[in-house]
This record gives C-alpha cells, structure tokens and sequence, in this order.
C-alpha cells in the first residue's frame, strides 16, 4: 500500500496494537543515547511520537517531521512542550529547517520507506552541527531479506507497505561518504530469543 495513505490509516491504532518492532526500538533509542547529552533535536518521521516527547525532555528544541497528517495529528494532540514543533513534511525532499541548527538528528522505523539513503545523509549533513549525532534505529534487514515489512492488521485485513532493503553495508556507505563517523552499532532481538534473527539495528553516527 502506499505509504502515507497507509500511515494515515495505520495512525488511528498505531500506539495500541501489538507491535514488537515498535516496543523494541524505543527500548533500543532510549539506550543508544543514553550516554550523550544534545540540545536542539531534529526528528525525522517523529509519526505519534513514541520517541519525541522522550527526546523533547532531555533537550532545548525538538522539530519533528512526518508526512503523514493523522500520524503528526497524534502527535499534536499529546504535544505539551513549548519548545516542540511539528512539521507536515515529507523528508524526501527539502527539509524546511535551519542549516547547523541541531545537534541531533534522530530517525525511527522510517528509512525503510526511504529508497535513497544517501540524500537523507547528504540534507542530515546541511542540517547538523559540527560534532553532532545522527542516531537511526530500523527493522534489521535480515527480517527484510525474509520478507517482513512495516504492516498493520490481521488476517485478510492486513496491509503492507511499500518498502526498500537497506543492507547494513548501504548504512554504512552513506554515512561515510557524507563524513558521519560510526560511534555505534547495535543488533536488537526479542527477549530471550537471543541466536535468533535480530528484529531491529540501531547506529549512533557523529558528523565530522
Ligand atoms: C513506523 S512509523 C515510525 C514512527 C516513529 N518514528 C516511531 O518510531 O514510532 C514511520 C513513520 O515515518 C513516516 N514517513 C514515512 N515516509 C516518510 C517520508 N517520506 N517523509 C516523512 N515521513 C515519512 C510515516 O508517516 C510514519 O509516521
């Protein structure tokens, strides 16, 4: 299904329904920037939020992105900080932000819909300040490569969107070419299936 009409159908169960990848890289966000500090936080597909508002705290401004308007409506709606804004975007083409403003991009479950990884790094590049981070948490191409895709719904009522493989290696190449440095990597599996396929990678990068 087309992606932002699926999001904004997705939007309306999208924080009640049972979703591991979506548990599971909140977990992983919340742990891989854990040990860094940041002030001013561009969010690109910030959807409902599950990780803004947790980001919003921590920092002195927070500009969210998302191209869906039901998924920002959600967001909107438990917005409570002054120094939040949410933005109707879409990040594939210009990001109507200031340049050198952040010093960090954050980025979930949201490159898998994106099929040029490098202009994401390239505009990341613009926006970023000298130092700052680029943290990106997706769902592990090992579970692309079998067939998983963002999906919502059971049965013959489930929908898939569309979506693009990133291998591990694509990651890697986009940052370097734009001059972002891996800080760290990190494969996430369900409890106590660990030795089984990872559901979800994660990646600290540093622009220098
Ligand atoms: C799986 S949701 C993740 C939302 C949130 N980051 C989270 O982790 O819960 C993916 C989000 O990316 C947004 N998205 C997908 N493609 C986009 C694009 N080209 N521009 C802006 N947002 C996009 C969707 O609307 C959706 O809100």
């Amino acid at each position: 299904m087309n992606i932002k009409k699926g999001y904004n159908e997705w939007a309306k169960i999208y924080d009640s329904n049972v979703n591991r990848t979506r548990d599971l890289e909140a977990v992983s966000l919340r742990q891989m920037l854990a040990p860094y500090s940041f002030h001013h936080v561009l969010e690109l597909g910030c959807g409902t939020g599950k990780n803004t508002f947790w980001l919003a705290e921590r920092a002195k401004s927070l500009v969210g992105l998302d191209f869906s308007e039901e998924m920002l409506a959600k967001a909107k709606s438990k917005n409570h900080f002054g120094h939040v804004r949410l933005q109707l975007a879409d990040i594939q083409e210009e990001w109507e932000v200031e340049d050198g403003a952040f010093d960090l991009i954050s980025c979930s479950l949201t490159l898998e819909h994106i099929d040029d990884l490098e202009a994401i790094f390239a505009q990341a590049s613009q926006k970023i300040q000298p130092g700052g981070l680029f943290y990106i948490g997706e769902l592990h191409p090992f579970k692309q490569y079998l067939g998983t895709k963002a999906r919502f719904g059971e049965g013959d009522a489930r929908i898939e969107l569309d979506v693009f493989v990133h291998h591990i290696s694509d990651f890697l190449k986009a940052a370097k070419k734009e001059n972002w440095e891996l800080l760290a990597l990190k494969e996430w599996f369900d409890e106590g299936e660990n030795g089984e396929l990872p559901r979800l990678v994660s990646f600290v990068f540093k622009k220098i």
